[in-house]
């Protein structure tokens, strides 16, 4: 979601803040803004639109060596310029970027009009710099301390005061803010790729804490209950080399689709040390007889990660002698889930910084579980927040759409299975020799795109699709669908193959094309049957199915072939022809793949 960046130091600080934007640009955003202190004057900019447009309108030299910038996805209120940040009080002396809701600002709001103040924008984020105008004194942690404490909700903040032009302010809850220490400079932003061109050394402040940014002295004070001055010893982590180019690909997205079968052999390489047929997770030491201490897996995740976490389901209740329980992050709360010290809770984050995924694993923590995470990100807070954390090892992924990250997540949910297989019963299934084809058989299916490529412009017109499947491919297939609504705007159902007569199948006709997956696994007899029932309905058929499989041919009108292996491992190889498929659809209908409309890569609100 909204991405900040802020810089004060000894250059100017307008290329660092476009630069560390288009970093953030992944993160989904409608409009794009930023405020410098020159000359003692506030200047702001903004657009409805994109960072390049931003940077347009922007003298790069002449715009101070102080400054904040933000990418806005719209929460209250429309994108138009009065609602893109920053934000400024009617005296024009404080300035914020915001990230993240502040509940209760109508009550704020009321109050402030009350009080005389004049508000520009129908954001809640506006509020902040009313309230900071309203109860600034001369004790500048107390007074925020006082602002603070009256703002219920999530923010991520950074402040610019025109009457303290050597620093800029930060503070959080529950929202992402990282500060990154440079040689006489200071720059503060949601997240590390903004930063990783120029700094090394980073602090992770927790929330409520602020931080007053001056590269000569910075400072971090505790807000909560009392007030307090911190030493916060700065992380290292080295510059990462994020080419913000696409490597020769037209979007991000189809880059990350063809990086699957690197990530893969990385993950089955790196991620792991093996030790005869054993092997471990690196940095990962669980409690002895954790696996058999527990008695049930309890998994939260959002979207995607959600589909990883109900497949996860399938693959390991076959084979685990747990129930697994996978819940959306944002329900799991509604349900008062009965999880208690022996549940193992899972939180499954490519982001690690999903506001509902969050908001779950702290309610499991109340309740006493043992908390594991998958993440992308092992700086995030719920690896953070996590007892044991399992890296997703896949390097940032800018398109919105997951796709390799999903990969790694299935990737891991494999491996889990073994280990625990391992940890309980001092074996596991794995046959390394197919393992290692894996990546070999996914490099296949991605030299075969252009095939994916002429069935997806094919039915690039239609308006409504089905996507069905049965057992661990329905999980998978209803991935495919979200894939294939998110890029290219067009209504994918996921269903259960099962569930078709149940009500959906009224909605086949020949307008309808039906998206399956039948690979020679224990389901192909039952989901076969289904698609003569599809067929009867003239719905146009398209299949991915094993190679050589010649009956398929019978009922599918366009097939696409995945190469025949053990088939407890089809799950990685249909994955890839749902995504292209997704892909080609939304790129005949020139859609805006790697940022589609309302969708971010970050959900940092609830
Ligand atoms: C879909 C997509 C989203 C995310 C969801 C959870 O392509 O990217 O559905 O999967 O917002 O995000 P994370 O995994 O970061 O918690």
């Amino acid at each position: 979601m909204c991405g900040i960046i802020g810089y004060v130091g000894k250059n100017p600080c307008v290329p660092y803040i476009i630069k560390g934007l288009k970093m953030l640009e992944y993160r989904g955003y409608d409009s794009a803004g930023l405020a410098t202190l020159v000359d003692g004057e506030i200047k702001i900019k903004k657009v409805v639109g994109k960072v390049n447009q931003l940077e347009k309108i922007v003298v790069n030299n002449e715009e101070g060596y102080i400054g904040i910038g933000h990418t806005r996805w719209a929460t209250h209120g429309e994108p138009t310029l009065n609602n893109a940040h920053p934000h400024i009080d009617c005296n024009g002396r404080f300035v914020v970027v915001h990230n993240g809701i502040i509940e209760n600002y109508k009550e704020l709001k009321d109050y402030l009009l009350g009080r005389g103040h004049i508000f520009r924008s129908q954001t809640d984020t506006e509020v902040i710099v009313h309230l900071l105008e309203e109860f600034f004194e001369e004790n500048i942690v107390y007074s925020f301390k006082r602002v603070v404490e009256k703002l219920e909700g999530s923010f991520a903040l950074v402040i610019l005061d025109k009457n303290n032009p050597q620093s800029l302010y930060g503070i959080k809850r529950q929202s992402p803010l990282i500060i990154g220490l440079g040689d006489g400079e200071v720059f503060v932003a949601s997240d590390i790729p903004a930063l990783s061109l120029w700094v090394e050394d980073y602090i992770f402040p927790e929330d409520d804490q602020l931080a007053i940014l001056n590269p000569k002295k910075l400072e971090i004070y505790n807000l909560k209950d009392k007030l307090e001055k911190l030493n916060i010893k700065p992380v290292k982590i080295s510059k990462e080399k994020i080419s913000i180019d696409k490597g020769g690909y037209p979007h991000y997205m189809l880059k990350e689709i063809h990086e699957q079968p690197t990530i893969l052999r990385e993950i089955f390489t790196e991620g792991i040390e093996k030790k005869g047929n054993f092997f471990f997770f690196k940095d990962f030491k669980e409690d002895d007889n954790l696996w058999k201490n527990i008695n049930k897996i309890s998994i939260v995740a959002c979207g995607t990660s959600y589909h990883a976490g109900y497949f996860a389901k399938y693959l390991w209740e076959e084979e685990l002698p747990y129930n697994v329980e996978v819940d959306y992050s944002s329900e799991f709360r509604y349900r008062k889930p009965k999880i208690d010290k022996n549940t193992l809770f899972i939180a499954i984050s490519q982001s690690g910084e999903t506001a509902d995924t969050i908001a779950a694993l702290r309610l499991a923590r109340e309740k006493g579980a043992k908390i594991l995470s998958l993440t992308n990100n092992l700086r995030s807070t719920i690896a953070r927040e996590s007892d044991l954390n399992l890296y997703l090892r896949s390097g940032i992924e800018i398109g919105v759409a997951a796709t390799k990250t999903f990969m790694a997540e299935l990737a891991f949910i494999f491996l889990l299975k073994e280990y625990i297989k391992q940890e309980l019963y001092g074996e596991n299934s794995i046959n390394w020799d197919d393992l290692r084809k894996i990546p070999v058989y996914l490099e296949k299916i991605l030299s075969e795109s252009n095939l994916i490529k002429e069935i997806a412009y094919k039915y690039s017109k239609n308006k409504n699709f089905l996507y069905i499947a049965r057992g661990k491919n329905f999980p998978l297939i209803l991935e495919g669908a979200l894939k294939l609504k998110e890029i290219s705007y067009i209504h994918a159902e996921g269903v259960s193959a099962g569930e078709m007569k149940h009500g959906p199948i009224a909605l086949l006709d020949e307008n309808t094309p039906v998206m399956t997956i039948a690979v020679q696994d224990e389901t192909y007899n039952k989901i076969f049957s289904n698609l003569e029932e599809v067929k009867a309905r003239k719905a146009p058929i398209i299949a991915i199915a094993t190679e050589n499989d010649q009956k398929i041919m019978d009922v599918a009108d366009d097939l696409i072939y995945v190469p025949k292996h053990n088939s407890k491992y089809y799950y990685f190889f249909v994955t890839i022809p749902l995504q292209l498929f997704a892909y080609y659809v939304a790129e005949k209908l020139e859609r805006e793949i790697d940022q589609p409309r309302n969708l971010a890569k970050s959900v940092t609100v609830e």
